[in-house]
């Protein structure tokens, strides 16, 4: 069956789906010996060949990995950092299969990352459409008391946009700081931190600790495991 070369290349490990429509649109892809830049083109995985940067490339030699990742404070999870600081791709190393994060965590949040080269399931996971919930932990400077929590859960504006409704509960509360449970489902850039900076107690520390209904547990800090064979369905099944 034909399939759009993008998701051809996603699935087969090369990388993400948006990822791989740039590699094609970038001239790096060539089917049947011809470069090809269209991104609906379509191809039949039974009769087309598909080669990148030299290299067939075929669905079924790849084995697919999925990752659970406690990444640490101070690591990027861009694949490539221009300004040296480590990355959480230099805690994977040993895992052969070429794979990429799905989606992002700041330089300073700690917890659960998922790694794949599922590039099916990654845009799945990022998509805006699927709203898979994400759990945080968020020490935050004072305590929020219930206005400001209220405020939280119906929306705050970030950027001149209104979050979707989120959840806040707060489990700990201390003299400086408490800490608070937050799910959210949507993935803006830093949306966790410009909530809580919008409800006035900001974010000294942030950690994942769950994606959907999977949970970091006590994975230590700076270590990965592979998914269990019920939680990679779980996550297909989203
Ligand atoms: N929200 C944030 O502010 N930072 C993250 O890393 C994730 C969610």
């Amino acid at each position: 069956m034909e399939e759009r070369l993008q998701k051809y290349l996603a699935e087969a490990g090369v990388a993400s789906r948006r990822k791989s429509e740039e590699l094609i649109a970038a001239g790096l892809v060539k089917v049947n010996g011809k470069i090809v830049t269209e991104l609906g083109t379509k191809v039949d995985p039974k009769k087309d060949e598909v080669v990148y940067r030299g290299q067939v490339i075929s669905k079924k030699e790849v084995e697919m990995v999925y990752i659970m990742l406690h990444k640490p404070e101070g690591y990027v999870t861009t694949a490539k950092e221009q300004f040296g600081r480590p990355s959480v791709m230099d805690l994977v190393r040993d895992v052969k299969e070429r794979i990429f994060p799905v989606g992002r965590l700041d330089y300073e949040t700690s917890g659960l990352l998922l790694l794949t080269n599922d590039g099916d399931l990654t845009y799945k996971l990022t998509h805006p459409k699927h709203d898979v919930d994400k759990t945080y932990h968020a020490k935050v400077y004072g305590t929020p008391d219930d206005m400001d929590l209220q405020m939280f859960r119906r929306g705050v504006f970030i950027d001149g946009v209104r979050t979707k409704p989120a959840k806040i509960q707060i489990i700990e509360k201390g003299e400086r700081q408490s800490l608070a449970e937050i799910k959210i489902h949507e993935g803006k850039n830093r949306q966790v931190r410009k909530m809580c900076e919008a409800i006035s107690h900001p974010v000294a520390q942030l950690k994942r600790v769950a994606t959907g209904d999977l949970e970091l547990g006590d994975l230590p800090k700076g270590k990965y495991r592979h998914l269990t064979a019920t939680e990679v369905k779980y996550l297909k099944k989203l």
